[in-house]
């Protein structure tokens, strides 16, 4: 019998590694066992379609202080996906809502199990879809340092969708079995049955998206992760704490890819003294603007609408907290406690209304986040400066292109002036990547598949991977 697992080393020994002593429950393990071909069989059908020999990828092996991942070539189909939960900290007490200070939850307490298995499964059903929107991309990588960073987040995406099938499997019985089914059936973008989420469903068709993509769509992914590390039901907590870690990683892909584009346009431009670095080989700062401006629209509807009484709800009863929610210097209960939210005013003017602090935690997630954003902007127009370039990045005005919420109803510019549904249709092509625009950056997505090469449209990274230089093998392509 293998050893009992102090539950920080991944035991991988076993068919699906793990720390949470999986051979002690043979059912669940048996469960899993049975999912798990249905797992890789979606990986081979629906994940990267560029053929693979091996790549340079970390897997996780410890979730302890010391280090908790190794590197090594791997054949993709045999890396080895697992389930791992943050350590156990065994006097955590819930930290906010009606149970505040009772011990936290090691099981799924009845009156809240319907809402905590739909959190999971809405989380769930994100990370196997940014692999299907992903799938194509290998096939234009602008380096191989790049292609192993676009196989890194998908395996580790893949790895996501484990981490929350296990707690439907472990937690949930013969519905949460069914859902963990229904993970793999959904497809991104399909008519018959699409993606939980608008912006799962976006395609991923180019690399300035993929970067705009990690930048913006997985940051919401790091919010919402961040709500649930701080549930009252223990596991999920857990899991989403030892998530976030990898999810540190693809946001370091997004922002240090969305820097090496600005980087190569400023230098093109000033090589040939022009602000027209179309058919120069570089993407154009307006059209970077665009990406920009898209893909922080649509996770911004990510957050739901600004007041919401389920979410009020989930954060009462315990099941979803606040990001950082123990910095925040109130209650923790907010029963009695209000939030000015974005609102349309009778007239239909963009404004603000007063709601309830617990109604309106959406608007309050939703504002940690663009904060956040701001902080990507800013390193962007840095590089601009310092390439003594007069332009300015910037994010669009919270109304521009909304699909959810009170904006959705409108229509406005980035500067937050609205318009006739009209203009919008006749001018959205300057804010939002037109035909042309996408035609163009599709045309400059030829792959660079050689060792140490780059595309021209793209500075290289300052740095390799795990300590390797930028023309180590990090790829080698079947
Ligand atoms: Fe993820
Ligand atoms: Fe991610």
């Amino acid at each position: 019998m293998p050893a009992k697992n102090d539950g920080a080393t991944a035991d991988y020994t076993e068919k699906i590694p793990n720390n949470v002593n999986l051979h002690e429950d043979r059912r669940l393990q048996r469960a899993l066992e049975s999912w798990q071909p249905n797992f890789l069989n979606w990986w081979q059908t629906m994940g990267p379609t560029l053929p693979t020999r091996d790549v340079y990828l970390r897997t996780a092996i410890n979730v302890g202080r010391d280090g908790w991942a190794q590197f090594g070539h791997v054949a993709m189909p045999e890396y080895r996906w697992g389930i791992f939960l943050a350590e156990r900290d065994p006097g955590r007490k819930v930290g906010f809502g009606e149970h505040k200070g009772e011990p936290v939850w090691d099981k799924v307490p009845g009156e809240y199990r319907a809402e905590l298995q739909r959190l999971i499964v809405i989380q769930g059903d994100t990370e196997p879809a940014s692999v299907e929107q992903q799938r194509n991309l290998g096939a234009t990588a602008p380096s191989l340092y790049d292609l192993r960073n676009l196989f890194q987040v998908n395996v580790e995406e893949g790895r996501h969708l484990w981490a929350m099938v296990y707690l439907l499997h472990a937690y949930f019985g013969r519905e949460g079995r069914e859902e963990a089914e229904e993970l793999l059936h959904r497809n991104s973008g399909s008519l018959d049955s699409p993606r939980i989420l608008g912006a799962f469903n976006e395609e991923t068709p180019d690399w300035l998206s993929f970067y705009m993509f990690t930048y913006f769509t997985d940051r919401d992914g790091k919010y919402q992760l961040g709500t649930l590390k701080e549930s009252a039901f223990d596991p999920l907590s857990r899991t989403c704490e030892f998530m976030l870690k990898e999810e540190a990683h693809h946001m370091m892909v997004g922002t240090t890819g969305v820097d090496r584009v600005v980087q190569r346009t400023v230098e093109v431009m000033r090589e040939h003294d022009t602000d027209d670095v179309a058919g120069l080989g570089a993407i154009p700062l307006p059209v970077i603007q665009k990406y920009l401006n898209f893909h922080y629209s649509v996770s911004l509807d990510l957050f739901g609408g600004e007041t919401s009484t389920n979410v009020a709800n989930y954060y009462t009863a315990g099941l979803k907290g606040r990001w950082l929610e123990d910095r925040r210097k109130d209650d923790h209960k907010l029963a009695s406690d209000s939030i000015m939210v974005d609102a349309l005013s009778e007239e239909g003017d963009i404004g603000l209304t007063e709601v309830s602090a617990l109604v309106g935690l959406n608007t309050d997630l939703r504002r940690e986040y663009i904060s956040d954003c701001q902080g990507g902007v800013k390193r962007w127009n840095r590089i601009l400066e310092e390439g003594g370039v007069r332009q300015r990045l910037k994010l669009p005005h919270i109304a521009f292109n909304r699909k959810v919420g009170a904006f959705a109803a409108i229509e406005a510019t980035p500067d937050g002036e609205k318009l006739s549904a009209d203009e919008w249709r006749r001018r959205q092509g300057e804010w939002l990547p037109a035909d042309v625009d996408k035609t163009y950056v599709r045309s400059l997505m030829q792959p660079v598949h050689q060792r140490g090469k780059i595309a021209a449209w793209i500075a290289p990274p300052r740095n390799g991977i795990n300590g390797q230089p930028f023309d180590y093998d990090y790829v080698h392509l079947a």
